[in-house]
């Protein structure tokens, strides 16, 4: 039994089925390890962390342009960027009962679950392998992107051909990522399928060291700005020994989850690796012409890469708390108004016309800028309760002085304090609780 109060992955995984944020894939069928579906509420979440992400890194930069590029890319791409090679974790698997498990994992030398003796770690590439069009050969063979970041490198030229931008600049993606990992768990912590929100951003060469600070700086804030706590994130940087084969520098951003501290999100410096290899293994140039200095040279890169799941299992981590309230105790879920699935929740006291007529006209107007949610169910307290669970920052309680004062009721989620305001304010007032 879950301890009172405490944040454990078992109360935030049973939360999102009974509400609806999270359900596993093809339950139905008993599920499939590691692959997770975003119910109502969860697709909403999502959504709102993957904007927030693009609202401060494209929309709000001049700096930075967005793309799109396919999951399936040209075989090469992967040889070009090292991950046929070297994108591989060590693999040993139990003699007795063939459980298999990352070697750099383990902490006993024999197999966890029976005792039995292990096998020589062997080299497993995690890319998952599939086959383009109707022939299945070895000619034919795709893979599922395992990072974002690909699709940015091969399209830097024509991103900077169509866009024009100079140096410093950046190309952002979020989009699917694919990786068959030897051990998952923790929920979507580490999923076979799973989203990324990348940026690449290219650098004169020695200036890496000051852009990657700066990345640094502004990934670790963003997180702080939209709701999570500061004691709750720290920065890690990397030993030489664990750098990526890519990589010339990495720090990540850890989050305290519940089984313990865990990686975010990694900004790394790249150096000129991955425009160099696909210079190499296309024969097209990925250069960039300075007009101030007149030189070509191939730029460096600073990237920031996030996983959308783990941010959501961040936020949803972070927000979560058990309160008193009167003598019970409320599952609140604090979550940032950008974050939240639902911004407002209107509630009449009364199923009863004209204060169901006049809740609705309400509702209908609210809805047309904000997430809304219309519940009539219940008591009042239960479903206030309801809200609290899902993090809705506000609720709209319509009772029957409303029809002859022409005002509502605002509940805010963390306070519990209410308010009175003019139906004719309401959308005003609402507006101003939600900025943060
Ligand atoms: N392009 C660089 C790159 O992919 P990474 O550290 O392997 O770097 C970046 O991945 C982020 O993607 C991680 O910090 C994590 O948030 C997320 N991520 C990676 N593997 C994941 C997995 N199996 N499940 C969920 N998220 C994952």
């Amino acid at each position: 039994m879950a301890e009172a109060g405490k944040v454990t992955m078992e109360k935030i995984v049973s939360l999102c089925q009974r509400r609806g944020f999270i359900f596993q894939s093809s339950e139905i069928y008993g599920g499939l390890s590691a692959c997770w579906d975003y119910g109502p509420l969860g697709i909403e979440l999502k959504r709102n962390v993957k904007e927030a992400w693009w609202r401060a890194n494209v929309q709000q930069r001049d700096d930075v342009v967005g793309l799109d590029t396919s999951i399936l890319m040209h075989p090469d791409v992967w040889i070009a960027s090292g991950h046929v090679k070297a994108f591989a974790d060590p693999l040993v698997e139990c003699k007795v009962c063939n459980l298999r498990y990352r070697a750099d994992e383990l902490t006993s030398k024999v197999c966890t679950s029976c005792g039995g003796e292990l096998t020589e770690p062997q080299m497993f590439n995690l890319m998952f392998k599939t086959h383009s069009g109707p022939i299945e050969s070895e000619d034919n063979v795709v893979y599922m992107r395992p990072e974002t970041a690909q699709g940015m490198f091969v399209n830097f030229a024509n991103v900077q051909n169509t866009t024009r931008k100079k140096l410093p600049f950046g190309i952002a993606q979020i989009g699917k990522s694919f990786r068959n990992e030897i051990t998952t768990g923790n929920f979507i912590f580490r999923c076979r399928e799973f989203e990324q929100m990348e940026i690449e951003f290219f650098v004169k060469p020695g200036t890496d060291e000051q852009w990657f600070e700066y990345w640094v700086n502004q990934r670790f804030n963003w997180y702080i700005n939209h709701g999570i706590k500061k004691e709750s994130l720290k920065l890690r940087p990397h030993d030489k020994e664990e750098l990526a084969h890519y990589a010339k520098m990495c720090s990540d951003v850890n989050f305290l989850f519940p089984m313990g501290w865990g990686e975010l999100e990694g900004i790394a410096d790249r150096g000129s690796f991955d425009l160099t290899q696909h210079m190499e293994h296309s024969g097209k140039s990925l250069t960039y012409f300075d007009e101030e200095t007149k030189q070509t040279f191939v730029p460096w890169v600073i990237e920031p890469s996030a996983g959308v799941d783990r941010s959501v299992l961040a936020f949803l981590c972070d927000a979560y708390a058990e309160e008193p309230d009167k003598d019970e105790i409320r599952t609140v879920l604090h979550l940032h108004p950008a974050i939240a699935p639902v911004k407002v929740a209107v509630l009449p006291l009364s199923k009863k016309e004209p204060l169901a007529e006049l809740s609705r006209k309400i509702y209908a107007d609210l809805r047309l800028n904000w997430a809304c949610q219309y519940d009539d169910a219940q008591s009042i307290g239960r479903r206030y309760r309801r809200q609290d669970e899902i993090g809705t920052p506000l609720c709209v309680t319509i009772d029957f002085q409303s029809l002859e004062d022409k005002q509502v009721t605002i509940r805010e989620r963390d306070s519990m304090a209410q308010i009175r305001v003019g139906i004719s304010e309401l959308a005003d007032a609402i507006k101003d609780k939600l900025k943060r």
